[in-house]
């Protein structure tokens, strides 16, 4: 399936309850030949204004994580387990991940990534999809708060480097 096609289907979904409380879905960006998908958990209010993954605050450090490691952000594809923002920002029900998590294997099949970072503990429920590698790290935002989380996640993305 062609990635807009997959685009389509999560912009159009009403599988579970959480669309009622978005403004819109946040299917995920980057290039469709990407080595490296990052996943996370699932958009927040700034993402879900803007329809973009990961420009928070979250998002900011992240960024600033890649840019250490030499990656850029632009040439990683960057998305979430759960494509629809939460009420209150709660962490996505099991029905919500079982009904989304199709489509974050069907992205994966399609952009055929080198190496999968699952980020947090919700993500670390992703489809594993045969032939590709999976790295199960920290959410940034915890991350981003505690020293020994940074640390690891901070080595997890140095390894990233050298794998590439
Ligand atoms: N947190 C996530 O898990 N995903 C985003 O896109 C933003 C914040």
């Amino acid at each position: 399936m062609a990635l807009a096609d997959v685009n389509k289907q999560i912009n159009n979904c009403r599988k579970c309850r959480l669309r009622q409380g978005a403004k819109q879905a946040v299917p995920g960006e980057g290039p469709a030949n990407a080595k490296v998908m990052l996943v996370g958990q699932n958009p927040g209010a700034e993402e879900d204004k803007t329809g973009k993954p990961f420009i928070g605050r979250a998002g900011k450090f992240l960024n600033k994580v890649l840019a250490k490691n030499g990656i850029r952000r632009e040439e990683v594809f960057v998305t979430n387990i759960v494509k629809h923002l939460s009420p209150e920002n709660r962490k996505p029900l099991p029905d919500e991940i079982a009904a989304c998590a199709p489509y974050l294997e069907e992205q994966i099949k399609t952009v055929k990534p080198k190496i999968v970072v699952l980020m947090g503990k919700v993500a670390w429920q992703a489809p594993r999809v045969e032939g590709v590698t999976y790295v199960e790290t920290y959410h940034p935002s915890a991350a981003m708060r505690f020293t020994k989380m940074r640390k690891r996640f901070e080595e997890d993305f140095n390894d990233l480097q050298k794998r590439l």
